[in-house]
């Protein structure tokens, strides 16, 4: 009896195993297809390509699989992205699909991303403050420093961003209104800046110098509660 548990259990085992790995080959197969030109074999952008954006390393996003299928699904732009460099592949491909070489890119580039956030996030020092005083202090920070390139309204507009592009060094914040990053996110995008977690550039900085892990922790808020989803 007990070998007949075993064996009923292998080959169920072993019929999940394959129907999960048949959708991460799809994923892979769409990858090396669709993906490869802008962002590289292994999720690294070391590719040649021309872009005005380098396309984000996906091996340190910070993005989880759910939320990476929403940026393949609608592009980059949808989600703040100044431009529309990475495309909305909804009209290419089904939502199975896309979920499968979302699954490919967490599973085979991105696999220490959880574990890093956990272990950020459990290495913050931020003290717990109540909402309101949260909210106070966030304000406060924005409209003093993220304000110059996210503009007042978060929206990524800004006198220095229109500056940045008669000198050529471009700058192209995102539009905070429709970020998809939760909270734990933004702190930890204020605290490395959005190189550490795969951006080309370093126009995003680390704050973590100028600022505690408390007073990021209330940027942070602010711009969750009082930014994203206004228009
Ligand atoms: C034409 C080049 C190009 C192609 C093709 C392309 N991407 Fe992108 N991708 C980009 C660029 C550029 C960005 C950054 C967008 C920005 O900040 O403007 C990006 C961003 C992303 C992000 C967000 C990463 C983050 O951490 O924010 C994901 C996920 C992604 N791409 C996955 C894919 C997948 C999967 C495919 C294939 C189905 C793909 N991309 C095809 C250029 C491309
Ligand atoms: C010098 C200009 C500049 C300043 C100042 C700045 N940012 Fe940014 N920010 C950017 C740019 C540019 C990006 C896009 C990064 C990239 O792709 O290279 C960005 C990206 C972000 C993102 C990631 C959005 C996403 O969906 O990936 C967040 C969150 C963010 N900024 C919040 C802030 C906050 C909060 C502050 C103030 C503490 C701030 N920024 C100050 C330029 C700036």
């Amino acid at each position: 009896m007990k070998h007949f548990y075993i064996i009923i259990s292998a080959l169920l085992l072993g019929s999940l195993q394959s129907y999960a790995s048949d959708d991460l080959a799809e994923g892979k197969s769409i990858y090396n297809a669709t993906c490869v030109s802008c962002h590289g074999v292994t999720g690294a952008s070391d590719t040649n390509i021309q872009l005005t954006i380098k396309p984000r390393r996906l091996k340190d996003s910070i993005l989880s699989a759910e939320q990476m299928a929403k940026i393949i699904s609608d592009g980059s732009h949808a989600h703040g992205a100044h431009f529309d460099i990475m495309p909305a592949f909804k009209y290419v491909y089904e939502e199975e699909q896309i979920e499968n070489v979302a699954q490919y890119v967490s599973q085979t580039f991105n696999t220490d991303r959880n574990a890093k956030v956990k272990k950020l996030l459990s290495e913050s020092d931020a003290k717990k403050i109540d909402a309101k005083k949260a909210h106070k202090i966030g304000k406060k920070i924005f409209k003093r420093n993220c304000s110059l390139c996210h503009g007042l309204k978060g929206d990524g507009n800004s006198i220095y961003v229109e500056q940045s592009k008669e000198n050529k060094e471009f700058l192209f914040p995102y539009d905070l209104r429709k970020t998809l990053l939760n909270e734990d996110q933004i702190f930890l995008v204020l605290k490395f800046g959005a190189h550490y977690w795969g951006a080309d550039k370093k126009d995003m900085p680390s704050w973590s110098r100028k600022y505690d892990d408390t007073k990021l922790r209330s940027v942070a808020h602010f711009v969750k509660t009082k930014i994203v989803g206004t228009d």
